[in-house]
């Protein structure tokens, strides 16, 4: 029987490359600093790791400002510190996930140079989106950028380009083949290095349509976008189905592209998961069509409430549209834009969901230092970094919160991660979450995370869907629990503030929190945890 590809039901983690582990004493982590850590990363049980860029950048945005895609950084080390980081991660049995960022350039890209110096109409303008201004002088059209603040940028002779991000990240225009070739010869270049799949930066975004119309309610779409900003549901799903740059057919003929391409490296199983916020959620689906990428980001529990019907309908929908084109879902409860799971939910919750969610079918990402239970970091506004808290003269905090640098060992901050001084603060206050320390504790949120993703491998992946035991959807027993059984394990989640009792079978094999009790033939879950039973 042929094995199923490793990235099926992989556990991914995420690293963000700057945060990670400073191995040259300047302040940023770089890859060598994730190459000296890769047994750590082995030992949590995880497949493979998904870099965030490491590319030649200015880093105005993270480095998703790209101004060389094929090669890396200086401040991340150069070309050979990524081969060895790829040997030595492949050297571990660890795959390698480069993130590739094909809507836009950085402002610093020679394409964007030579466009700025070039006339308008002229080819090395066509590879973005140029335009001249309108009659009276405003821009093409009315668009909003993600990043806040208008989504055209006007150049010295009086046209303007396109940016659904920073200023410093033009657009690129899909329609040129130039910008299509480009790209293909950036995926190969990382495939002949060794990386073993891609995470496709705003995957929904490359083709645009309509670029010279307005949208009737550009500041309503992009609240409808932003998912801090309190609105009703029908309204912002009305407003979400008009988003007139994302999720364009035209995106579809890119992947179906670049499928053949990966599978053409033959023996390799490279793959790629689609960054795509689209709307509605059957839309995702379109994404992982069997000729065109393998996985789609599910990005719901990133926001979703600590809540049974809330997650029961999340995890269900999810389940349901993916097979209906014989897909598997994807699970995060953290990534570097959003505001990390422990201090969205509580530390406790955090625990609960991630071994409900450890249990499901489908691939899970855990973002670094998710493991450690790491709440968001504390930061001044002096100390903050992202295009977004300064696009919006700071009325959005933005998401350096989430990308504080790892505390790894020692009582005082920076923990070990750098001997200078980080470049985003680590508080003292982390000091019992460090690495180090974990380890040390059997009970730590480490300790809970390594066993769960080893009983995980062991027992469950590969052993099909679930089945639904407890939900609001199942007779109401009680709306405080969500239990499912998948092959031999049953997994049970008491949401609510005090323990439940619950007639599970099978022997406790892992709790996140307290002790599970027995009573009267029915087990007692402590209150806000996660439990796991093996018949
Ligand atoms: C999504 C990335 O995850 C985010 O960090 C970045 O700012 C935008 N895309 C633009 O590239």
């Amino acid at each position: 029987m042929k094995s199923a590809p490793w990235w099926k039901e992989a556990t991914i983690y995420q690293i963000y490359p700057r945060s990670f582990f400073d191995s040259n004493g300047d302040g940023e982590g770089d890859l060598p600093g994730v190459t000296s850590k890769l047994d750590y990363v082995k030992s949590l049980g995880v497949d493979a790791i998904w870099l965030s860029p490491f590319y030649t950048s200015p880093n105005k945005d993270g480095g998703y400002d790209v101004a060389n895609p094929r090669d890396v950084d200086p401040r991340f080390g150069n070309l050979e510190d990524a081969k060895e980081l790829i040997a030595q991660a492949h050297k571990r049995n660890l795959r390698v996930i480069a993130d590739i960022v094909p809507n836009h350039f950085s402002d610093q890209h020679e394409w964007f140079q030579a466009a700025l110096n070039s006339k308008r109409g002229s080819k090395e303008r066509e590879r973005f989106h140029f335009y001249d201004a309108n009659e009276d002088g405003t821009p093409p059209n009315n668009w909003i950028s993600l990043f806040g603040g208008p989504s055209w940028t006007q150049v010295a002779d009086g046209q303007f380009y396109l940016h659904l991000f920073d200023s410093s990240q033009p657009d690129l225009n899909w329609d040129n083949p130039e910008v299509n070739e480009d790209f293909e010869q950036t995926l190969r270049f990382w495939i002949d290095l060794g990386v073993d799949g891609f995470r496709i930066d705003v995957a929904h975004g490359l083709v645009k349509e309509d670029v010279l119309k307005n949208h009737p309610d550009p500041q309503g779409l992009s609240n409808a976008l932003r998912l801090d900003v309190a609105m009703d549901a029908e309204k912002r799903n009305a407003l979400l189905l008009t988003v007139p740059y994302f999720d364009r057919q035209g995106v579809h003929e890119i992947y179906r592209k670049w499928r053949k391409l990966f599978d053409s490296y033959v023996g390799r199983d490279i793959m790629a998961v689609a960054e795509a916020w689209v709307h509605p959620p059957v839309n995702a689906t379109r994404y992982v069509r069997a000729d065109e990428l393998h996985q789609v980001f599910n990005f719901d529990l990133l926001t979703a409430e600590f809540d049974s019907k809330v997650l029961f309908d999340v995890v269900e929908r999810s389940i349901s549209l993916n097979a209906t084109v014989n897909a598997l879902p994807t699970w995060a409860l953290s990534n570097h834009d959003s505001p990390r799971v422990a201090s969205r939910i509580g530390e406790e919750q955090a625990r609960a969901l991630a071994l409900f969610v450890f249990g499901l079918p489908g691939s899970t990402y855990v973002f670094a230092g998710q493991e450690l239970g790491l709440p968001d970091g504390q930061l001044q506004d002096s100390d903050r970094q992202d295009p977004t808290f300064f696009r919006t003269n700071g009325a959005i905090k933005g998401r350096d919160g989430a990308r504080v640098p790892l505390p790894w060992s020692g009582e005082t901050t920076p923990f070990g991660f750098s001997t200078a001084k980080p470049w985003l603060p680590i508080s003292q206050s982390w000091k019992d979450l460090t690495i180090e320390n974990e380890l040390a504790d059997p009970k730590s949120s480490l300790h809970l995370y390594r066993s769960a993703l080893e009983l995980r491998k062991e027992f469950l992946v590969g052993t099909g869907g679930i089945t639904w035991l407890e939900s609001s959807q199942h007779g109401h027993k009680n709306n405080s629990l969500l239990s499912y059984s998948r092959g031999s394990i049953t997994v049970v989640m008491n949401l609510s503030d005090s323990a439940k009792e619950y007639e599970a079978t099978g022997k406790l094999v892992i709790v996140s929190a307290g002790t599970v009790e027995a009573q009267d033939g029915k087990k007692v879950i402590p209150a806000r945890s996660t439990a796991w039973f093996m018949a």
